[in-house]
């Protein structure tokens, strides 16, 4: 099934297209709603685009930033998403406000429980990336939370065998945002990212298929094996 908006773009622009496509939706929320509650994505892929961010005109004092997972691993730590998104964005705007999910604590489900109590009702963007396995945030495929249907909107999961352990929005909370938005980029997703669109809809095989009824913005080497258009 098909994202309801993709985008793709020559791998060349995916990230000045990426960072003006956030910064103009930011600048649109903010200009109805009065502030924006932005989540971030972790990994590799975002991190460019979150450098070019940061040089566009966005009302910075009126984004309030959180974190769609984090590892659980001290803010400073190389693996940390916290580390990431201080270095490639926080550092360099003035944000309303960033809130970092505690990956560090000892006892991770009262960390979760304590972020979830920050996080507002409903975020009105949220940046997702999806691994070449389909998982998104920490949602990773076969996960036990992707088949809850609690009312928990931050757990501590597993990470896959040899990674840390994580926080992560669960599906409920990705579903509640606003507005989602998917940056897949590079040609070793190509194969995945056919897969996830060609699929039907089984986000416990495929958990990044919960963010389909968002913007996807996609490199044309990422998008290969998609069908063409027309
Ligand atoms: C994380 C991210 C994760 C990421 C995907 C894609 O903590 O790793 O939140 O969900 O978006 O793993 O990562 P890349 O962009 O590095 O391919």
């Amino acid at each position: 099934m098909q994202p309801s908006t993709l985008i793709v773009v020559p791998a060349e622009h995916f990230t000045d297209a990426a960072a003006d496509w956030i910064a103009q939706r930011i600048r649109a929320i903010v200009a109805e709603r009065g502030r924006c509650a932005l989540a971030v994505a972790g990994g590799s892929t975002p991190r460019p685009v979150y450098e070019r961010l940061a040089a566009r005109a966005v009302p910075w004092p009126a984004v309030h930033i959180y974190f769609g997972d984090e590892r659980r691993v001290p803010p400073d730590h190389a693996d940390s998403n916290y580390r990431m998104v201080r270095e490639a964005l926080l550092d360099r705007v003035e944000a309303g406000s960033a809130h970092r999910l505690n990956g560090e604590a000892s006892d991770a489900d009262a960390a979760a429980r304590a972020y979830e109590a920050l996080l507002p009702a409903q975020l009105d963007l949220l940046v997702l990336g999806m691994g070449r396995d389909g998982h998104t945030a920490s949602l990773f495929p076969g996960s036990p939370i992707l088949a809850e249907e609690g009312r928990r909107r931050v757990v501590a999961v597993d990470g896959p065998v040899g990674t840390p352990a994580r926080l992560t929005l669960t599906p409920l909370a990705i579903r509640e945002a606003r507005q989602r938005v998917v940056l897949v980029a590079g040609a070793d997703k190509a194969d995945t990212l056919a897969r996830v669109v060609g699929a039907s809809v089984e986000p416990r095989v495929w958990p990044v298929q919960l963010a389909l009824d968002g913007v996807w913005i996609v490199d044309a080497a990422a998008a290969v094996g998609l069908p063409k258009p027309g």
